[in-house]
């Protein structure tokens, strides 16, 4: 069996690789591009406005005719207006962090959406999953932002032996190294943010690039 065949089946894409939803910086240009490439590109919401979401939702399918998702941050002030502009918008994928997606599962689920919910632990993956979650992603520590405790290492194989839904693992994935080891693991997809931070298709400021290319395991003198 292929690897990965289980994620590419569910959202329709081509590689088992997730574009991670990143505030201020996943706009409709990165997840198109990502898209087009046959991974899954995700818009975030939690730093947008309703009206500039539904603009980059409807931009991204001008740039693309891919499956393409929203990320949905829980604890973001605009998470219940974000779900009805997914809903409105029929977003085919929906993430979620920080926090329990049960309204974005039940508002979107029937509307065809799949919603991929980021875990920190087995306890929420296995409720998840009861909810009617279509995959996880177990988000390690290396990630950082609102997440868990453990690291990917840890978490990704803990995720895969408590859930029958395919788990994609993030946090610290980078490269095809990184992707291979969580394939090992257990992992049928990988999400990788800093990496496309990196990407001439993401705006952020050339800056925060060249800090994360120069980036070194030594901290700075
Ligand atoms: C700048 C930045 C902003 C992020 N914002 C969000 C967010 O709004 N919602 C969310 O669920 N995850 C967010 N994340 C986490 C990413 O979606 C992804 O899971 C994480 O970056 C994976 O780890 P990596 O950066 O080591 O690849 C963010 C990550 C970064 C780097």
């Amino acid at each position: 069996m292929r690897l990965g065949k289980r994620v590419t089946e569910l959202l329709g894409i081509d590689c088992p690789i997730v574009q991670g939803g990143m505030a201020w910086v996943a706009e409709a240009e990165l997840a198109a591009a990502v898209s087009n490439g046959g991974g899954l590109g995700i818009i975030a919401a939690a730093s947008m406005p309703p009206e500039l979401l539904d603009k980059e939702l409807k931009k991204v399918r001008t740039l693309t005719d891919r499956p393409f998702g929203v990320n949905i941050m829980l604890m973001s002030p605009t998470a219940s207006d974000a779900i009805e502009v997914a809903a409105a918008n029929r977003v085919p994928v929906a993430t979620t962090g920080a926090g329990s997606p049960g309204k974005v599962l039940e508002r979107l689920k029937p509307l065809g959406t799949k919603v991929v919910p980021v875990v920190p632990t087995t306890a929420l993956a296995r409720r998840v999953e009861r909810q009617g979650a279509d995959a996880v992603i177990v988000e390690g520590c290396e990630a950082g932002g609102h997440i868990g405790e453990l690291t990917t290492m840890v978490a990704t194989p803990l995720v895969v032996d408590a859930v029958d839904i395919p788990v994609i693992a993030a946090g610290g994935i980078a490269d095809g190294r990184g992707m291979a080891a969580a394939f090992a693991l257990g992992a049928e997809g990988v999400q990788i943010g800093t990496r496309f931070v990196c990407a001439s298709e993401c705006r952020v400021h050339e800056n925060y690039k060249r800090a994360i290319l120069n980036a070194r395991t030594e901290a700075p003198p």
